[in-house]
Formats: structure tokens, sequence, C-alpha cells
């Protein structure tokens, strides 16, 4: 308008001279500025509501789970001081509206037990971990840790007795040190300790500021097997007397993985070990085996006899591995199909799409 205006003063009766003109010519400059700002102006106040509206998302979210702290009902603070686990009759759905992916668990884990869990994608394996920690509260029935069901107590309470490697390794922004030890609780040796029994001390000591090195967001900044192994190190450090390991060494080569294994059965020689297997071999040692299926119990026996039975469901698995001939390499491990020779062993390594159970 200011534009055409001065363009054409008679038409506008703005004749007067060209001090009128110039000063429209002036505001006509400036408008498209002050559009410009006004627009961004606009956005930026979007942007600053968009995060008011996740802090209100998150502060209900947070209403839906359950106390950190339940007063009146806290494990005594050597809780659990054997590590036995008990699923009765546990059923789990990840929403209302979805169907059950545990179905029915019932199984006793004692003390000290090392427990492998195999089972196809899908079948609800990595959800037993999720109900455990109650990263999603169960449907029906209870889980008892040493007695204590796990329903009853704080969030917090649970969480802080037990340690779980879940199968995408976390890490947080920080330093090594902070996402080892992030509460300030042991002193450099032992953390260097745990380095070194998780094979990872060699890296660490390559990195200029070696514990204190920076960890950037997700941990991009290590591999997807370094950062496994940095949460092994980590859980070597808590000690937890209830260990989850879901597909924990899954990225990690296979070399170091058997030196890894063997680590994991000395250091948590006294606890109890839920292994996730991604590679058989990594649970031929367990004391027993549970075959997870479409969110049920399959199987759940000692290893050595569902080895021994031809008609299991886990020697079916095994061998089902041994057939896909790619999948399988040579291993450090009990040679469950060359029982008269111990000594050249071999054990499959086995991708879990190929893990049928039929
Ligand atoms: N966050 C989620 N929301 C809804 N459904 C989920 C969620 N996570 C898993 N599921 C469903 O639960 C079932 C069991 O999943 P789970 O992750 O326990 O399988 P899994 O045996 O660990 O598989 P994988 O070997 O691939 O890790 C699957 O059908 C899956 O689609
Ligand atoms: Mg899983």
């Amino acid at each position: 308008m200011v534009v055409v205006a001065t363009t054409y003063p008679d038409t506008f009766g703005i004749g007067q001279g060209s001090a009128l003109a110039g000063l429209a010519l002036t505001y006509s400059v400036q408008i498209s500025g002050i559009l410009q700002a006004m627009i961004r102006f606009f956005i930026q106040t979007e942007t600053y509501f968009t995060s008011a509206e996740r802090v209100r998302e998150y502060a209900e979210i947070s209403k839906l789970e359950k106390p950190a702290i339940v007063d009146g009902n806290r494990p005594l603070e050597n809780w659990p001081n054997n590590g036995n686990i008990r699923f009765e009759n546990v059923s789990m759905r990840y929403r209302e509206d979805l169907p059950l992916v545990l179905r029915e668990v019932d199984i006793i884990i004692k003390a000290k037990e090392k427990i492998g869990i195999v089972g196809r994608t899908g079948s609800g394996k990595s959800s037993l971990g999720i109900a455990l920690f109650r990263l999603m509260e169960l449907s029906e029935g209870r889980i008892c840790i040493d007695g204590f069901d796990t329903s009853e107590i704080g969030l917090e309470d649970l969480r802080k007795k037990m340690t779980i490697i879940p199968q995408d390794p976390v890490l947080f922004v920080g330093s090594i040190r902070y996402n080892l030890d992030p509460f300030q609780q042991h002193s450099d040796e032992e953390i260097w300790k745990a380095v070194e029994r998780s094979h990872i001390k060699e890296l660490i000591n390559r990195l200029p500021q070696k514990l204190e090195n920076e960890v950037v967001e997700n941990g991009e900044n290590f591999s997807v097997g370094e950062r496994q192994l940095l949460c092994m190190a980590r859980a070597i450090l808590r000690h937890s007397k209830i260990i989850v390991l879901d597909e924990a060494t899954a990225a990690i080569d296979s070399e170091t993985d058997s030196l890894v294994q063997d680590t994991i059965r000395e250091a948590f020689a006294d606890c109890t070990v839920l292994t996730i297997a991604h590679r058989l071999n990594t649970i031929l040692n367990c004391n027993k085996i549970i075959v997870m299926q479409d969110g049920q119990v399959a199987e759940f026996g000692e290893t050595q006899e569902l080895m021994k039975n031809g008609q299991s469901k886990f020697s079916h698995l095994l061998a089902a591995g041994l057939k896909s001939g790619e999948e399988i390499v040579a291993a450090k491990s009990t040679n469950i199909h060359n029982k008269n020779n111990s000594n050249n062993t071999t054990a499959c390594y086995i991708n879990p799409s190929y893990t049928s159970t039929s």
C-alpha cells in the first residue's frame, strides 16, 4: 500500500513533495523487517509453549508410576540377601488395549542360580525383565523376591537392589567415571578393577582423560559393543544380588565375549543371574533354561537335562543352530553334541531369528 502510494503520489493526494514519499519509502522498507520479526517471535512463542506442553505431559505420566518409596513397607537394607525369585502366575500387557505379552508365567528361581532365557523374537524374554523391574505393572499375579511381594514396595527400593544390562546399552552425558559410579560410592581402585574385568581397560587407558573422558548423549562416542562393556563394568561395580543380562554381549566380538562370559561367571558367582541369550553358547553353562514362546514359559528345566532330551524344545533349538552353518562358530564351551570329546568343542551362535522352538 505504502509502495503504491509513493509510486503514484498524486492519486493518493500526497503530492506535497518528496519528503512524504521518502518517509513512505522508509516505512515500506521497515515493514518487511517488522513482518519477519513478527513471524520469528510467533514461532519462538510456539516453541516455548511446546516445552510447557511436554513438562505438563511428563508431570502427568509420572503420576501413573507408583511411589518411589512406600513408608511403612520398606525392605531391610540387606534385602534381598539370597536372591530367590518367584514369578506367581504373572501376566502383563503394555497397555490396556493391547494383548498380554506375558501369560501365566509361574516359575521359581532359586538363589544364586544362573538362568538362561531363550525364545523367538517377540516371545517375551525382555518383558520378563520389564516385569521384574516393574517398568510395567502386572495385570495379574505377583513377583516375590526373597519372599517379599515386589508390588508392595516403592520403585526406588526395588530397582536400586537389582541390576539390568538392557538390550540397548544406556550411557548418560557426563564422564566415564560418572557413568560407572553415578553415586560416587567406589574408589578409583575399584573402578579400575571393574573396567579391567569387563575388558575395557585398554580402551579407557588410550583416552586422553581416561576415566574423566566425556561421554556424549546416548554414549554415541562409543561403539555399541564398547557401551555394553561399560554397562558390564557398571554391573560388576554395583554387584547386586539379582542381575538381568538382556543380550548384554550381543554386539561384542566372539573372542571378547568369551572373556566377558568368564568374568560374568566369576564376578557374579554369588548372584542370581538371568541371561537372555543371543548366542546359545553363552547360556550353556547356566544351571537352568527357560524357553519362552508367545509370552508363556514353554519349557523350564536343568540345562543338562534339556540338552540330553532329544524331544525338548531347547535341544531342537541347538540342533537348528547347528544346521544354520554360517551362524555357527567354534567357541570355548561345553559341547553337548560331542560328549566323547570335550576338548574339541563347538557351540552354536544363533541369531534370534533362527531360534525356532517348534
Ligand atoms: N513398549 C511396548 N509396547 C507395546 N508392546 C510391546 C512393547 N515392547 C514389546 N512389546 C511387545 O511385547 C512382545 C514381547 O516383546 P519382548 O521385547 O519381550 O520380546 P523379546 O523376546 O525380548 O524379543 P527380542 O528377541 O526381539 O528382544 C512383542 O510382541 C512386542 O511386540
Ligand atoms: Mg528382547
